[in-house]
């Protein structure tokens, strides 16, 4: 049992996709976290060169005359690791701090017209330069103090690029980490709260269809309310109730079996009681053949009892013989085996046009029409007419049977077609049952479409392509 669910390779299992798909959308989400993150990064970078600059060249304005040594100026750029400082206050009011040796600055930024936008793009230029020794940027942005000054400093963006890069480091390794807790968290809780149970059910289920009889496999449902607390409670219930219609039928089947046998036996000695009770008749005794008669009658009652009732066990289990025959001519069989002939007094009316051809058990559906025809020779009594007609579309053919008798009782009605049930006069209340199932078999309908003190109709609708 637990092979077929291990038969789910690890690849499309539900767990191992969930955890994946986790894996996927956190990694997803830091990226669209660090975008913004690395060009705030490197501002805040930028503020703070720009700042040690601002406070480093603030010993310029000490010093007399704005004037310092060659050897300070060297310390102060050195210690900042700038190429250059300048401060500007105003057109007239500006210090600046620079290297003797000729530099050439490859870009210039300025911080204090920056868009969001432009500021992801300059991080994102920075951390992916082709050119990344020597290359001198020169970066502008606004003074301490009071008024617009600004200071401008020209450095290395190797500095820059090297804590960019160590920051983005951190980032893809906090990322992973982050994922991996994060999908190691929802994977035990769903595979707690989904996979397993949905594992569970399979298996059940899978179970329950290789062996529905077996009780022991019964689904324990777990106690929880959501939707699959519900699917569990309703498996449950849907499972024990399958179980019982199945162990129901089969011991119905058992049942059915077993009457079939009696039945046969039966009707073995009933016949040898009928080959008796043909002799009685011979007996020249008054008592006697007073009562043969009724003798020979409840004999043959019961004979045709077994008959009918071997009839309905066996007519689901036998195969359609189908073949194409004239049911105009069936209809005129049917007519002589009821002894409706010409002189008689109940008459048979087959309007079924000549040469109508049918495809179907031919010995099945002459049952059928007998059936219905023998009830209404039964409903009609002393004389009367039954009408066959048949009409022909492109699919089907409908054969409707009328009688001119006194209709159906209500109390019948609801359960005309349910054997046992009907039967009076002497029938067993199979004969309609057995036809109903028949039809049903070819692919038809038999339903009874009219009964009124006048009369009744039942009618045929066969396939006419099988
Ligand atoms: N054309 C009809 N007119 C009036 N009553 C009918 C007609 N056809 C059937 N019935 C009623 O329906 C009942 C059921 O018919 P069905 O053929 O199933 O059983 P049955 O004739 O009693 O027994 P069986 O045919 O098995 O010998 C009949 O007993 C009869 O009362
Ligand atoms: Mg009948």
């Amino acid at each position: 049992m637990l092979g077929n669910i291990a038969k789910v390779s690890i690849k499309e299992s539900l767990s191992a996709r969930l955890l994946l798909f986790t894996i996927f959308f956190v990694l997803v989400a830091e990226i669209v976290i660090y975008v913004p993150s690395i060009a705030n990064f490197r501002n805040t970078w930028l503020e703070q060169k720009l700042a040690e600059a601002d406070i480093a060249i603030l010993v310029v304005e000490a010093a007399p005359d704005y004037m310092v040594s060659r050897m300070l100026a060297d310390e102060l750029l050195t210690s900042t690791e700038n190429y250059s400082i300048t401060r500007r206050l105003s057109e007239e009011d500006m210090q600046a701090l620079m290297i003797v040796n000729k530099y050439e600055v490859a870009e210039r930024f300025d911080l204090k017209e920056i868009s969001w936008l432009q500021s992801v793009k300059d991080a994102f230029g920075t951390l992916f330069k082709m050119n990344k020794t020597e290359y001198l940027i020169e970066v502008t942005g606004p003074a301490t103090g009071e008024g617009n000054g600004d200071v401008t400093i020209v450095f290395d963006e190797q500095l820059l690029y090297a804590d960019m890069l160590e920051y983005s480091l951190n980032i893809v390794i906090l990322s992973i980490v982050i994922s991996l807790f994060v999908a190691a968290l929802l994977y035990y809780n769903l595979s707690k709260l989904l996979v397993r149970p949905i594992q569970n059910i399979t298996e059940n289920m899978i179970a329950f269809r290789r062996a529905p009889e077996d009780m022991t496999k019964k689904f324990k449902p777990d106690d929880r309310d959501d939707e699959i607390g519900v699917v569990m409670h309703e498996l449950a219930h849907m499972q024990e109730d399958i179980r019982k219609a199945l162990n129901q039928k089969n011991h119905l089947a058992k049942l059915g079996g077993a009457i079939s046998n009696i039945n046969h036996d039966l009707r073995n000695m009933l016949s040898s009681a009928q080959l008796v009770s043909d002799h009685l008749n011979t007996i020249d005794d008054p008592v006697v053949q007073q009562l043969a008669p009724r003798f020979v009658k409840a004999i043959d009652r019961a004979i045709r009892l077994c008959e009918h009732t071997l009839e309905y066990g066996g007519a689901q289990a036998e195969e359609l013989n189908l073949r194409t025959f004239d049911l105009h001519n069936l209809v005129d069989e049917v007519s002589t085996s009821l002894g409706l002939l010409d002189d008689s007094k109940i008459h048979l009316h087959n309007n079924i046009k000549e040469g109508q051809k049918l495809t179907a058990d031919n010995d099945q559906i002459f049952r059928v029409l007998m059936n219905i025809c023998r009830n209404a020779v039964q409903a009609i009594g002393e004389s009367g007419n039954i009408t066959i007609t048949g009409t022909q579309s492109d699919d089907d053919i409908t054969i409707d049977i009328s009688d001119d008798a006194l209709g159906i009782p209500e109390k019948i009605k609801e359960n005309l077609f349910q054997p046992f049930k009907t039967g009076s006069r002497g029938g067993t209340g199979l004969g309609l049952a057995i036809s109903k199932e028949i039809i049903t078999a070819h692919g038809g309908t038999l339903d009874l479409v009219d009964s009124s003190p006048k009369g009744s109709t039942f009618r045929i609708v066969l396939p006419l392509h099988h």
